[in-house]
C-alpha cells in the first residue's frame, strides 16, 4: 500500500502557539489544497484552556494572515478548517489522552501522526502519556520540534524518555533547514556533478564560508530566546546541518541512514575549540540599537519583556575545522545573526588559486573561482568565473564574471513551497531521509557544548548596531587569515 495514501490522523500539541499557527496550519492548508494530505485526513490541536470555536475562528484569522492572499481561496479554507478539531487539553491529564484516542481515526492501517510543538522538556511525558493510553499504533509516527534539549545532557534526557515509547524509525526530528529546496540541492549539486564531486576536498578549496543572516530581531520571543541565543537556536542545529552537508563524503546511497551516517562523521570531526584557539576562533556579539532599511529598531536589552542584565549572544562567529583527509587545512567560517542589514543564508566555497600565475600582479587577488549557494531568499548557485576583460585595449586584463542559476527562473515553479509543507509530506510519507537522528543531535550538543562552556567564561557579548553585519572582531577574525567574508549575493 502507499503509504500516503493511508488516511492519517494528525495531532498537533501546542496548536495554538506561535509555530503551530504561523508555520505548521498554513503549510498542511497549502499541502491540502495541492490534493497531497491523504484522503480522510483529520487533523487535531490541543491547546490548553480553549475551546473549539474560539480556537477556529483564530485559526482562520491567523491562515488568512499568514497564508500569501493569492493563494487563499474561501471554500479551500473553509474544507480545511473542516478538518480540524480544536480540544482544550491539559497534557498532564492521563484521562484527556484516553479520550483523544478514542477520537482518532480506528481502522489499524490509518497514520497516526504526533507533532509536539510545546517545550522539549514534557516530549518524554506527553510520550507516556499516549503510550499509557493505548494511543499508540504500530503505524504511529512523532514529530519533534527543535530545540532537544539545551546540552548534551539534557538532550540525552528528552531523546531516551521519547525512545522508551517511539522505535528510532517512527521519530522524525525536525531541522527546518533541511527542507528547504536549496538545502535539499546540494545534494544534487556535490553528487551528481562530477565538475564539483571531484573538486570538492583540500587540494582544490582553500576555505569555505556559511552566512545565516536574519533581519528579524527577537519578534516577541524574548523570554524563549534569552535562555538559548544564537548559538544554541541556530547554530547547533541549522549551520551545523549545512555544514555537514557541505563537508560530508558522499552517502552510498540516498537512504536516511545513509546520509545521516556520513553526517555524523562529519560532527565527529569537528576539532574542539580549546582556551588558546577562542581568542582567534569564536566571537559573540549582541545587537544594539540601530537601523535597517532606514528604520530605527532597538536593541536586544531594550526589546519588549527583555532583562536589561542579559549577556545572552544574539550574534556567533566561529571558525570551525573539520579534522579528516577531506578538509585538512580548510577552515570553515561560519556565522549567524539577528538583526543583520538583510535575510540571506549563504554557503560560499572558496576555490584555490592555480600553482602557476601568469597575469597582472596586481589582479592576483581577484584570481580565485567562488561558487555561491543561496539558500534564501532568491534561491540559486552562482560561479564566479576569471575570463579575459573585452576590447581592444584590455589586453590580459582579467574580469570576475558569473555564471548564475536562479532555480525560480530555470525551473518556473510557480511557487517555493515551504521547509514545512515537505518535512509534513515526507513524515506522511514515513521518509526520514530530512529528519535528524538521535547521535546527531548528541553529536552537534557536544561541540556546541565546550564553546558555550567558553562563552559563559567570556566577557558580554561585543555590541553591534542593528543593521550591521556583526562585531567588528568578526571581520577581524577572518582578516587575520588575509580573507574577507563575502556579502555580495
Ligand atoms: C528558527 C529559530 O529555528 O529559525 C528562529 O528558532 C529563527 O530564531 C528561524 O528566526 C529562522 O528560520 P528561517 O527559515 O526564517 O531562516
Amino acid at each position: 500500500m502507499n503509504l500516503a495514501e493511508q488516511a492519517c490522523n494528525i495531532v498537533f500539541f501546542g496548536a495554538m502557539g506561535d509555530l503551530t499557527q504561523r508555520k505548521l496550519l498554513p503549510a498542511l492548508y497549502q499541502l491540502d489544497s495541492a490534493n497531497l494530505l491523504p484522503e480522510d485526513s483529520q487533523i487535531f490541536g490541543l491547546a490548553r484552556d480553549t475551546s473549539h470555536e474560539k480556537a477556529i475562528t483564530k485559526t482562520e484569522e491567523n491562515l488568512r494572515k499568514f497564508i500569501p492572499e493569492a493563494e487563499q481561496s474561501t471554500s479551500q479554507l473553509a474544507s480545511f478548517l473542516d478538518k480540524i478539531k480544536f480540544i482544550s487539553f491539559d497534557f498532564g491529564d492521563k484521562n484527556g489522552y484516553i479520550e483523544l484516542c478514542g477520537q482518532l481515526d480506528q481502522n489499524p492501517d490509518s497514520i497516526r501522526l504526533f507533532y509536539y510543538s510545546t517545550p522539549a522538556s514534557i516530549y518524554g511525558q506527553i510520550s507516556e502519556n499516549l503510550d499509557a493510553s493505548g494511543c499508540l499504533t504500530p503505524d504511529s509516527r512523532v514529530v519533534l520540534e527543535k530545540p532537544i534539549g539545551h546540552s548534551f545532557e539534557s538532550s540525552l534526557e528528552v531523546n531516551s524518555a521519547v525512545a522508551k515509547h517511539f522505535d528510532e524509525s517512527q521519530i522524525y526530528r525536525i531541522d527546518h533547514y533541511l527542507g528547504k529546496e536549496t538545502v535539499q540541492n546540494l545534494i544534487a549539486l556535490r553528487f551528481a556533478n562530477n565538475l564539483f564531486g571531484s573538486q570538492w576536498n583540500q587540494n582544490f578549496i582553500s576555505h569555505i564560508e556559511i552566512t545565516v543572516a536574519e533581519k528579524v530581531g527577537i519578534e516577541g520571543r524574548w523570554g524563549y530566546f534569552d535562555k538559548y541565543g544564537q548559538l544554541r537556536d541556530m547554530l547547533q542545529n541549522h549551520l551545523l546541518q549545512l555544514l555537514c552537508l557541505v563537508a560530508m563524503d558522499p552517502p552510498s546511497d540516498l537512504s536516511a541512514d545513509a546520509i545521516r551516517n556520513e553526517k555524523v562523521k562529519v560532527l565527529k570531526t569537528l576539532k574542539t575549540i580549546t582556551d588558546e584557539m577562542v581568542d582567534t576562533h569564536l566571537v559573540h556579539g549582541q545587537y544594539s540599537a540601530g537601523a535597517i532599511g532606514g528604520q530605527a529598531v532597538p536593541g536586544y536589552l531594550e526589546e519588549d519583556g527583555a532583562n536589561t542584565e542579559s549577556s545572552t549572544e544574539t550574534f556567533v562567529a566561529i571558525k570551525a575545522e573539520v579534522q579528516n583527509w577531506r578538509w585538512a587545512g580548510v577552515p570553515f567560517y561560519i556565522r549567524t545573526g539577528k538583526r543583520m542589514p538583510e535575510k540571506l543564508t549563504q554557503i560560499t566555497v572558496h576555490f584555490r588559486q592555480q600553482p602557476h600565475y601568469i597575469f597582472d600582479p596586481e589582479q592576483r587577488a581577484l584570481a580565485e573561482n567562488t561558487l555561491s549557494i543561496k539558500v534564501q531568499p532568491d534561491e540559486g548557485i552562482s560561479l564566479q568565473i576569471l575570463s579575459k576583460d573585452q576590447g581592444l585595449n584590455s589586453g590580459m586584463k582579467l574580469q570576475k564574471a558569473p555564471l548564475h542559476l536562479s532555480f525560480s527562473d530555470a525551473f518556473s515553479m510557480e511557487r517555493v513551497p515551504d521547509a514545512y509543507e515537505r518535512l509534513l509530506l515526507e513524515a506522511i510519507k514515513g521518509n526520514q531521509n530530512l529528519f535528524v537522528r538521535s547521535d546527531e543531535i548528541e553529536h552537534a550538543w557536544k561541540w556546541c557544548d565546550q564553546i558555550i562552556s567558553h562563552l559563559e567564561k567570556m566577557e558580554t557579548p561585543l555590541a553591534y548596531p542593528a543593521g550591521s553585519w556583526g562585531p567588528e572582531k568578526s571581520y577581524d577574525m577572518i582578516a587575520a587569515d588575509k580573507r574577507q567574508w563575502h556579502e555580495q549575493n
